[in-house]
């Protein structure tokens, strides 16, 4: 069903989901970049990983989380989440007057451009590397490049665990990228929102002839050039207390809370628990 509401209200709150915490990556990038604006952010806690569901999950809970966010009446929605773009924005976009913007296009726009001799890795999800939606993306904007898909499903449960500069990391990192070393890439898309977290263990195991591309970065800016196209730019600056970003997720708040805290420098205040699935839409 289509929303046929369009917004005019600049000082809207802007809609953030992943499948959990990684998404915070991508918010903390937006508040750097658009410090004016008001945030709602959804971790869907219940039901991560998406990396490993089919298609047709992934887009059923995307549309919960679209429908739920849009009871705030955000002027936007970014969809931070590499699995949740590869597999749903299509559609969400094709169901949404509010403009919806997913993470993989802007990554992919900047690994075309930083690329020397065309050999790009990915790194990200079984899901999203099965879809080959880098690849895509890719090779419309550069047909002369050659990418490497790895799937690097061990990375997600040690960011969550907290292991992001450890041994263990170390090892299965080296496991998973010396087939891309030995492929001579020049670049490497991060392409699972948890992924910058561990960012430092990955860019010393490449070595520094390989640029790393977090798409985190060139998303918040894409938002804020298609805010500013749009005159929907936040222009009144937050009052303290507020509640300028307000967190909601599906399940586990407090552990939520205190990982979004080792993230964000802002310091949450409350993460929310809410019932996502009565947010169904009409093929549930
Ligand atoms: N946030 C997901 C992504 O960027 C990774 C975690 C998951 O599998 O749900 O693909």
């Amino acid at each position: 069903m289509k929303v046929e509401w369009q917004h005019t209200d600049k000082n809207a709150p802007i809609g953030v989901f992943d499948s959990g915490v990684g998404g915070l990556t991508v918010v903390r990038e937006i508040m750097r970049q658009i410090p004016n604006e008001k945030i709602i952010y959804f971790g869907d806690t219940a039901r991560v990983p998406y990396g490993s569901k089919s298609k047709e999950t992934v887009t059923r809970f995307s549309k919960q989380i679209v429908r739920f966010l849009n009871t705030f009446q955000v002027k936007t929605i970014v969809v931070a989440c590499n699995t949740a773009s590869a597999y749903a924005l299509a559609e969400l976009e094709r169901e949404s007057d509010i403009p919806i913007i997913g993470v993989v296009k802007p990554g992919a726009r900047v690994a075309s451009e930083v690329t020397h001799n065309g050999r790009i890795g990915v790194i990200a999800t079984e899901a999203t590397i099965g879809s080959k939606i880098y690849n895509q993306y890719l090779t419309l904007l550069n047909k002369d490049v050659t990418i490497y898909g790895k799937a690097c499903p061990l990375f997600v449960p040690l960011v969550e665990e907290g292991l992001w500069v450890d041994p263990v990391t170390d090892e299965i990192a080296k496991r998973y990228l010396t087939e891309l070393i030995d492929l001579d890439i020049d670049t490497l898309i991060l392409g699972c929102t948890h992924y910058p977290l561990i960012r430092s263990t990955l860019g010393r195991i490449m070595g520094e002839k390989v640029t790393l591309v977090n798409p985190a970065y060139e998303t918040a800016r894409e938002l804020k050039e298609l805010l500013t196209r749009m005159d929907l730019l936040g222009d009144h600056a937050p009052v303290l207390g507020e509640n300028q970003y307000q967190f909601y997720v599906s399940d586990m708040a407090e552990k939520f809370k205190s990982f979004a805290n080792s993230i964000i420098k802002y310091g949450i205040l409350s993460a929310k628990t809410i019932h996502i699935e009565e947010y169904y839409t009409d093929e549930r």
